[in-house]
């Protein structure tokens, strides 16, 4: 192992104890600082976002369980502060980081976390730590869906929780790439925060004739791919609204309900449902793609790509930050910072 600095034996972290969604059961205790091998970094945290699949992970209804008792937390961003003794870890000693956690061991919501030296994207100085402890959920996923549109040659798009942080992210790709979109939401002020940004087509779920309304713009600027977050009823009349042969694509499932789709969109209109997930969509990138990926993103979050951040919390609060974080996702993200 190398280091920049002592490494202590024990830190603070939150620690999840069973997957029911109890408050008592995520409890801010001690826990062993790990020590890093061969390809694997020590990364001590400056902050991390709660996310829509944190609060599915501490639920058991991620796609990922993992074993118990464990810290939760997908991302954030730190410095590395120890490294294996291998040429790519070696490179990152020092450096300013933005990491993803392991998929079987803890994730980011403690004041260190040891995991792959090839999930840490580094920092450019022009990118503070809050916007980079944000940099790989949603951007890259922004980035991606923008990616499969343009690949896809689809004029137009229609997504759903469109005022999400991942929605605006799309919202203004979009207006930078000359994609039109039609964005779905729940509540009136998230309408008018969408058109307040610019956005032309922005319909609310909850209005008495939004089915058919969705219909006529659908058929209307042919969009014939969906990015759907919500599942459940929503991707059912999503998918009934849009053109024949169009594609629907979850990546979400805030309703936490299983999807609904009507049998004669996909054997009679030829529409098709898939899944994404970006672990898959960054699988098959070499480290270099990654890093330039990286790169390019970074460059784009002080606007296209940033996140709004509604309140900080310390790690010894991170009860509260859930809470507040539930009762309004719209308002922005709540951040842990670690070391406050
Ligand atoms: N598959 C992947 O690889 C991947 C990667 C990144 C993100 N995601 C997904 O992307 C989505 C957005 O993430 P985010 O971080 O941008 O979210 P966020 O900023 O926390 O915002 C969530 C938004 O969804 C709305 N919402 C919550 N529950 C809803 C429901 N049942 N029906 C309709 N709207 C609802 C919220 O509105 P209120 O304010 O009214 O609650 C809020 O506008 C999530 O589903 C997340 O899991 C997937």
């Amino acid at each position: 192992m190398r280091a920049i600095e002592p490494i202590p034996q024990s830190m603070q972290a939150a620690v999840l104890h069973a997957y029911d969604g109890k408050p008592e059961s995520l409890r801010v205790e001690a826990r062993p600082v790990p020590r890093p091998a061969r390809g694997q970094v020590l990364v001590k945290m400056t902050a991390a976002p709660i996310n829509p699949s944190d609060l599915m992970f501490l639920k058991g209804l991620y796609g990922i369980l993992k074993p118990l008792p464990v810290v939760p937390g997908w991302e954030g961003a730190g410095r590395v502060v120890a490294t294996g003794d291998d040429w790519l870890s070696r490179m990152l000693l020092g450096k300013r980081v933005a990491c993803a956690a392991p998929n079987q061991r803890d994730g980011t919501w403690a004041e260190y976390m040891l995991t792959a030296a090839t999930r840490c994207v580094p920092l450019s100085d022009s990118v503070s730590d809050e916007q980079g402890a944000m940099l790989i959920v949603n951007p890259l996923t922004a980035w991606a869906l923008m990616d499969i549109t343009r690949q896809g040659g689809h004029s137009a798009f229609v997504q759903t929780a469109a005022a999400s942080a991942l929605g605006r992210m799309l919202l203004r790709l979009s207006q930078h790439f000359g994609i039109e979109g039609i964005h779905l939401v729940r509540r009136e002020e998230q309408a008018q925060l969408l058109r307040s940004m610019g956005a032309r087509f922005v319909l609310n779920s909850e209005a008495p004739d939004f089915d058919a309304q969705l219909h006529a713009v659908c058929h209307q600027l042919n969009a014939t791919i969906a990015f759907e977050a919500v599942s459940g009823m929503t991707a059912l009349r999503v998918l009934q609204a849009m053109p024949e042969g169009s594609r629907l694509v979850l990546y979400g499932a805030l309703s936490e309900s299983p999807l609904m789709a009507d049998p004669r969109d996909l054997i009679f209109q030829r529409k098709r449902i898939e899944g994404f997930w970006l672990a898959d969509w960054l699988v098959g990138r070499s480290v270099w793609q990654q890093l330039r990926l990286g790169r390019q993103v970074q460059r784009a979050l002080g606007d296209l790509l940033r996140s709004e951040v509604a309140a900080r919390y310390p790690l010894s609060a991170v009860h509260c930050a859930l809470t507040d974080y539930q009762a309004s996702m719209t308002a922005g993200k709540r951040l842990l910072v670690m070391g406050s």
